[in-house]
């Protein structure tokens, strides 16, 4: 028999200006219906906070968002907690699109099961998730990064781009890491493996890529946009290759990002990609068998930064949109 519920949920008050502010956010209790026949209820167990969500609460994210009064959208690991669908029984982990809320209601083609063998099932939403997805269509797919190569990652200790890091040495490439604060560099170098570190407040970046690099940059993974995109693309090698990613500068509304000039690309020999992850779908299995194993077997390191309980999540956000996290924001919501 289905119920109604409580349900805890973080809606969008009103629309950010510039950077969001935990005001901009509200915590209420919205009752959850009946669940439909054919639906399966879940319960958020963790909830992923990602940057794009600052271009979905914009009210424009690749052509979508939401308006305010809305619950905010996002990736969760889930347990099924109400089913008559055998495929998706009561107790197992599933993936969905729950948003911000305690409980959710999917369609059975909705959900994904959490990959088996996983010990720790917040590793997919952070390297085995959409981030380690995004790291492996940049690094891998896209860049074709190859032994003895010098790749730059910016936002180097994020969800995406420890990953990058991770797939980059394993390749036999020399990693630079551009991030923020002296706590962020000691996590890139001893933590991620990262070979080299600057720091993008105290350094003057053209000035520490030659120097660590003097024959140039052969991949950059762009993650952020400007100044750091044109900074990057004047050192690169020729026949390098950029991977462009993510624009989180751009996100808050008060920069535009414009890139170098193209004539950079023609001198360089350059390969431009742009990514889109959710391109990527049909080769998660794969990335799962291959990369799942490695992680269980203690040879990737899943960098996240934990909050404890809903309630936390616009904080977190607000603070993530401000660069001031320290790996990939999960969210955890229930045990
Ligand atoms: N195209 C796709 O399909 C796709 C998929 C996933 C992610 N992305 C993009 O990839 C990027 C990284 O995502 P993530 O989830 O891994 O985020 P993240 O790295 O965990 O967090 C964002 C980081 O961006 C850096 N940052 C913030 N403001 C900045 C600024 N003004 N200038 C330079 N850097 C700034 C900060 O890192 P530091 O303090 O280390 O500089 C901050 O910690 C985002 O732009 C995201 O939108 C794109």
């Amino acid at each position: 028999m289905t119920k109604t519920d409580d349900n805890l949920a973080v809606i969008l008050r009103q629309r950010p200006e510039g950077l969001p502010n935990p005001d901009d956010f509200a915590l209420e209790s919205r009752p959850l219906g009946s669940r439909s026949p054919g639906q399966v209820r879940c319960e958020t167990l963790y909830l992923s906070l990602d940057p794009y969500m600052r271009s979905v609460i914009a009210g424009n994210h690749l052509g979508h968002g939401i308006d305010p009064g809305e619950v905010i959208p996002g990736e969760v690991i889930a347990r099924v907690s109400e089913s008559d669908d055998p495929n998706w029984p009561v107790g197992i982990a599933v993936r969905c699109q729950g948003g911000w809320q305690q409980l959710s209601d999917h369609a059975p083609e909705a959900l994904s099961r959490v990959p088996t063998g996983l010990s720790r099932p917040s590793l997919a939403l952070s390297i085995l998730g959409m981030p380690g997805l995004t790291a492996w269509a940049g690094i891998v797919d896209l860049a074709k990064v190859g032994e003895g190569e010098v790749v730059v990652i910016p936002a180097a200790v994020g969800g995406v781009g420890a990953m990058a890091a991770q797939l980059s040495k394993r390749a036999g490439a020399t990693t630079i890491a551009i991030t923020s604060g002296s706590e962020k560099c000691r996590i890139a170098i001893e933590e991620l493996g990262y070979d080299h570190c600057i720091d993008r407040n105290e350094d003057d970046l053209a000035e520490a890529l030659s120097a660590i690099s003097p024959q140039g940059v052969s991949v950059y993974f762009d993650l952020v946009g400007d100044p750091i995109l044109t900074t990057v693309a004047q050192q690169l090698s020729i026949g390098g290759r950029v991977v462009l990613c993510g624009l989180i500068k751009d996100y808050n509304g008060d920069h535009k990002t414009t890139g170098p000039h193209p004539g950079l690309w023609i001198t360089k020999r350059a390969t431009v990609s742009g990514l889109v992850v959710y391109d990527y779908e049909p080769q998660r299995g794969a990335f799962e068998e291959e990369f799942v194993p490695l992680a269980e077997a203690g040879k990737l390191v899943g960098n996240e930064e934990m909050h404890d309980g809903l309630e936390t999540a616009p904080e977190a956000f607000c603070q993530l949109m401000r660069g001031r996290n320290h790996g990939k924001v999960v969210v955890r919501v229930g045990e």
